[in-house]
């Protein structure tokens, strides 16, 4: 009997809507539930023995079994929110930002077991599906033609599999049938996979000799590998432990995701419990905060709960009012997870853009975002070799080890201990793309070593003790835009009115604190941020500080806001055309850059991303640089009444 064709229609129909799978999970509900990935690439069988998987499951009439094409489908109403996270949470969150990742995700049913397969291209390019795939399976069927035997990319496979934490694997020896069902070939190939496996730390697998075309030991156990004494697939999935039970004899975890207070009586904070049990009377721990106290009752839809599980979403009242919000985790008071704000962290790179080192990046972890910079990688990993290579930045696919750093301290766990509280996504602040998945190895030093100086003479007292409030005029332009020329001019004046100020200006800092730094991209953002840390500085001592900088990215500028207090930081644009800068070229640097003498020029061969709002818009082909400096010093007298 031949297996079914991929476009069979018997297992292969359109994306499925929640009402499906509220049904479909309904009938199965009796039973546990395994979601696992397939790696391999057509070549090997893949489609094949999916299909055949469906195909010999013999429930798929009953369950009218479907096609989930995860980007096709939006979170919508509570309801199908809470259907879609039950199918592909952990990395839902980065599915919400709009990626489009090309993953297929199956459903399919035994007597003994319910099943969710994640179907992902097997190409290079395409590491970042197979990571949202493998970032949600307990178990990895990783596929080998049996007259290839083990591939570059059988190693690519294994190494993102263990990688994404996934402990348990199924080495399918496929195609058996084309080797004469020979013991010699799959003896040889499990030992080449043994060797490798060891090398990266794979402790078991279990190895099966199977066709998928002709589906030997695919249900049972086949007449043609007499030798062969293991389990058939279908029979291993449906036996093989599931890590969810594990999770369970691991401390009490749960990350608030709301709280819910309906009226003054009631107050439970609602989530999903990711490790450990609860139940009432047990004492508990809410951090970053670390204020105690006990679990008076677990709310869930059916009614109120002796105890709750690893995997279950429940709401939790406590014995007193303690604070506890969004992004909070409610932990086993014995045995509380760490706090950090700098980690060591594997990255999979997953943006078009590369990364940039010292740009600040929102960080998803659970229910908590956060501001994150990340440090030049300590190295990547060359997933076909495993070689450690060095690098300046993580491109599309590329994986890696940096060290990062969030901007205040987060709740975590190593991944190698909890992908729920040790994986996060990375997300670009101005454009919402995912453009990293991370796993946290450890952290670099524990937040509560780390105080504040809490000064006597706050920065209030400073700026009173001048009459003024503190400013940063942040002048941004092309080079020879006048940025400098027009801050020279509204310092003096404001000098001359009693202000006391002071000017930074991109020449002259690049003589001294910043001599080290060049033109490249990365350079420039970390020439802002130690700028933005001065003129922070400037602005706690109490003065107005004007800054002059090409600083040619929105992405800095808005950091540079962020670290101020509102309405501190104004944003001046000195619009100066490209042709008219060029033109005048004051400097002879755009004559330098256009003859090739001099590389990553401003507008000529680097970008300059014009502010879209600025707070003052000087448009010098009609403002003279006087007339300029005038309407600046107006707007600052306005705004301070
Ligand atoms: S920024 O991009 O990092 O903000 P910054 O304002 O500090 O730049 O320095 C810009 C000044 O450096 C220019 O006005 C120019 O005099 C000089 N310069 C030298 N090389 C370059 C370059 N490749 N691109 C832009 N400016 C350059």
């Amino acid at each position: 009997m031949t297996g079914p064709a991929a476009s069979d229609p018997v297992y292969r129909t359109d994306a499925l809507i929640a009402r499906d799978i509220d049904a479909w999970l309904e009938l199965h509900r009796h039973k546990s539930m395994l979601r696992f990935i397939t790696c391999g690439s057509v070549d090997d069988g893949k489609s094949t023995l999916i299909g055949r998987l469906l195909y010999d499951s013999k429930l798929i009439f009953e369950d009218q079994l479907a096609a989930l094409e995860a980007d096709s489908r939006r979170v919508g109403t509570q309801g199908e929110a809470l259907d879609f996270a039950l199918l592909v949470d952990g990395l839902a969150a980065e599915r919400e930002q709009g990626i489009t990742i090309d993953v297929a995700y199956r459903l399919f049913a035994t007597e003994k077991r319910k099943f969710i397969v994640a179907d992902t291209p097997g190409h290079e390019q395409y590491t970042r599906n197979m990571v949202t795939g493998a970032s949600t399976a307990d178990l990895a069927v990783i596929l080998i033609d049996a007259r290839k035997g083990v591939l570059t990319q059988t190693r690519r496979h294994s190494y993102l599999v263990h990688l994404l934490g996934i402990r348990t694997i199924v080495l399918a020896v496929n195609k058996m049938d084309l080797v004469d069902y020979d013991r010699t070939v799959f003896d040889s190939i499990v030992a080449d996979y043994r060797d490798f496996a060891d090398r990266i730390g794979i402790g078991a697998f279990v190895a099966i000799p199977i066709s998928g075309f002709k589906g030997d030991n695919i249900t049972e156990a086949s007449a043609n590998t007499p030798w062969y004494e293991g389990p058939a697939l279908i029979h291993h999935l449906e036996t093989v432990p599931i890590e969810t039970d594990t999770d369970q004899a691991r401390p009490f975890r749960m990350a608030v995701q709301w709280v819910n207070r309906p009226n003054l009586d009631f107050r439970g904070f609602a989530g999903q419990i990711a490790s450990g049990v609860v139940r009432p009377g047990d004492a508990v721990r809410v951090l970053p905060s670390g204020k105690t106290s006990t679990v008076s009752r677990i709310v869930s839809l059916g009614g109120d709960l002796d105890q709750a599980v690893a995997g279950q979403s429940v709401t939790l009242c406590f014995a007193d009012e303690i604070d506890c919000s969004r992004g909070d985790v409610i932990a086993s008071a014995s045995a509380p997870p760490q706090v950090a704000d700098q980690f060591e962290a594997t990255l999979v790179w997953m943006g078009e853009e590369a990364l940039l080192p010292g740009r600040a990046y929102w960080l998803k972890l659970g229910t908590r975002t956060v501001s994150v910079t990340l440090q030049p990688p300590k190295y990547k990993v060359n997933v076909n070799t495993l070689d450690h290579l060095a690098a300046k930045t993580l491109e599309l696919n590329a994986i890696g080890v940096a060290e990062i750093t969030t901007d205040r301290p987060i709740v975590f766990e190593p991944y190698a201990d909890s992908r729920t509280l040790g994986g996060f996504i990375l997300i670009d602040k101005l454009t919402h793309a995912t453009v990293a998945a991370g796993m946290l190895h450890f952290s670099l030093r524990r937040a509560q070593n780390v105080h504040w100086q809490a000064l006597d003479i706050s920065r209030d007292m400073r700026a009173r003790q001048k009459g003024q409030t503190p400013r940063v005029l942040w002048f941004t332009g092309l080079s020879g835009s006048g940025k400098s020329t027009i801050a020279n001019l509204v310092e003096k004046k404001l000098y001359s009115q009693g202000l006391h100020t002071f000017l930074l200006d991109g020449d002259n800092v690049r003589h001294g604190l910043n001599k080290d730094l060049g033109f490249t991209d990365a350079d420039r953002i970390e020439n802002i941020r130690r700028v933005g840390e001065v003129a922070r500085l400037m602005t706690d001592a109490g003065l107005t500080v004007l800054t002059a900088f090409i600083s040619p990215f929105r992405a800095e500028r808005e950091m540079v806001r962020a670290m101020m207090a509102d309405g501190e930081f104004i944003e001046v644009f000195v619009d100066t055309p490209i042709e008219v800068a060029e033109a005048r070229d004051v400097k002879g640097l755009y004559a330098k850059a256009r003859s090739g003498q001099l590389q990553n020029f401003t507008g000529i061969d680097s970008p300059y991303e014009a502010p879209e709002a600025p707070d003052i818009h000087i448009d010098t082909t009609v403002t003279g640089p006087d007339e300029a400096a005038e309407q600046i010093v107006r707007w600052i007298f306005d705004a301070s009444g």
